[in-house]
């Protein structure tokens, strides 16, 4: 192999071979970029990736280079046209934010900064410990209390359940492990609770009997009583009862839990209160949801989503923990060569690291892209738009309660709403059948992308309306959508 001498021109890096080319390309990307952005409705809300495509995607890995603009055409070829959708007015599905243009273009100075927000001393844990305050104002949190970014909802509930058990379980269980504990740990939850909570308290050893599935009244929420006898029931077993998880808006149906009675229970019951804000948390910002939330400030951790209604592109969310040093015991691991000196200098001075926080050491700058867009629409506006997804929810809500072949299958929590076509007469499996068909249809005719889920045994599509692009139109064309197939599809 020919390397060549340091100071020849021909030096290898991976910096662009010409700058002028590449400055060029750039500009390009950009203005394609913002042309695919803004004319995000005119297209399909989603089409298949087509087989040669898929094909095309398959080669062995290149071991030689190939010239920047091509790569570029390869990706606008091949990939640009194949989105999830969810930059679309009328995606729907599960429950997904439609980002932000200056996200994404935070999300590009992130990389080109590139730094380990890890630690060390240099400006990018500040503007994660600058967003992160906001957070916690926002939530009604004390400023003492401590908090970091994450992937997502998922990492977050992780988060808070391992604080949760470690300051409760009455031992140093870092050091000791589950095996020590002088019963079964375990934590409660209602059975709309999101799998992700399960997957936390599994991933900590805990099984996934540790967590408590907790019966919901005809809204959704947890039942209270059955939450007081569960517990009761299980010290009476010799059990260690050790956090209650509360919904801050469920993935099924929205709902929000009696915040403020859980935080009596887990007062009353020496429980660690974790609250599960992936959906709703955020929604303090809209006029028309604070209310709901009262009692999340009482938490004793929170796990939000800021990817979700907050609309910041993928990945963005965020734990907090009232009691900081709970929260850097849990996770605060100090080998030898991540030590830290009171006196230290330089790039390694300062005692704070975001890694002393959570289980990730190397840690991306995701907080730009947060704080580059709340700096530029400011909280009230994310307000405004989480509160007209509520309002455009309703809107929705009686669309279908004027339609005879339409129902709703359960209230409506903040911005989601179940229902399927059902023109009577037709029995359940005939209607599930009918409603995935009309389903499949309004994605692959690139109409609107709700998605579905069952509640009580009945099939129904559900419209999760994280969207600061739909428009009340959309909801009208939605029905009638759905009426239009339902009729072409009915069994005669
Ligand atoms: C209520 C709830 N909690 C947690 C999660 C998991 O969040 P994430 O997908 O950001 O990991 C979700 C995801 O939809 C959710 O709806």
């Amino acid at each position: 192999m020919h390397f060549p001498s340091r100071d020849t021109p021909e030096y290898e890096t991976l910096d662009p071979k010409d700058w002028e080319e590449m400055r060029a390309l750039a500009h390009q990307m950009m203005d394609d970029a913002i042309d695919w952005l803004e004319s995000a409705s005119e297209r399909p809300v989603w089409q298949a990736v087509p087989e040669e495509v898929q094909q095309q995607l398959k080669t062995s890995a290149p071991q030689l280079p190939s010239e920047p603009t091509s790569v570029y055409e390869e990706f606008k070829r091949d990939i640009l046209p194949y989105p999830l959708g969810n930059t679309h007015p009328r995606f729907w599905s599960w429950y997904m934010g439609s980002g932000t243009f200056m996200g994404a273009l935070g999300d590009f100075f992130c990389s080109l900064m590139n730094p380990n927000v890890g630690g060390g001393n240099h400006v990018a844990p500040l503007v994660e410990k600058q967003v992160i305050a906001w957070i916690k104002d926002m939530v009604g949190f004390p400023a003492e209390s401590s908090g970091l970014l994450t992937s997502g909802g998922s990492m977050g509930n992780l988060v808070g359940i391992t604080v949760a058990r470690n300051t409760n379980c009455g031992y140093d269980v870092r050091h000791e492990g589950v095996r020590a504990a002088s019963g079964p740990l375990v934590a409660y939850a209602s059975v709309e609770t999101h799998s992700c909570n399960r997957k936390a308290v599994e991933t900590l050893g805990l099984g996934s009997e540790g967590l408590r599935n907790i019966a919901v009244n005809d809204d959704y929420t947890i039942n209270l009583d059955a939450l007081q006898a569960q517990i009761n029931a299980d010290r009476a077993a010799g059990m260690i009862p050790f956090c209650v998880i509360g919904n801050a808006g469920t993935i099924n149906t929205g709902a929000i839990d009696d915040l403020q009675a859980l935080a009596d229970i887990c007062q009353k019951e020496k429980l660690w209160f974790h609250v599960d804000g992936a959906i709703g948390a955020v929604a303090v910002l809209a006029d028309n949801v604070r209310d709901q939330l009262k009692g999340m400030e009482r938490a004793d951790s929170i796990a939000l989503d800021l990817h979700k209604w907050m609309h910041i592109p993928f990945e963005a969310g965020c734990a907090l923990v009232r009691h900081e040093v709970a929260h850097r015991e849990a996770f605060s691991l100090t080998p030898e060569y991540l030590a830290r000196e009171a006196n230290a200098r330089g790039i390694a001075s300062g005692m704070f690291w975001f890694s002393d926080y959570g289980l990730q050491l190397s840690r991306s700058f995701r907080a730009l892209k947060v704080w580059m867009s709340i700096k530029e629409h400011g909280l009230q506006r994310f307000g405004r738009m989480i509160a007209r997804n509520v309002e455009q929810a309703r809107y929705l809500g009686e669309l279908i309660a004027a339609e005879p072949q339409l129902e709703l299958c359960a209230p409506i929590g903040l911005d989601i709403i179940c229902y399927r076509y059902n023109p009577g007469g037709l029995e359940q499996q005939k209607l599930e059948r009918l409603n995935r068909d009309i389903l499949g249809e309004l994605h692959e005719q690139g109409i609107a992308a709700p998605s579905y889920t069952t509640l009580n045994g009945v099939y129904c599509l559900r419209v999760a309306i994280a969207n600061h692009r739909s428009r009340f139109e959309d909801f009208d064309l939605l029905v009638r959508e759905t009426l239009r197939i339902g009729r072409e599809l009915e069994p005669t």
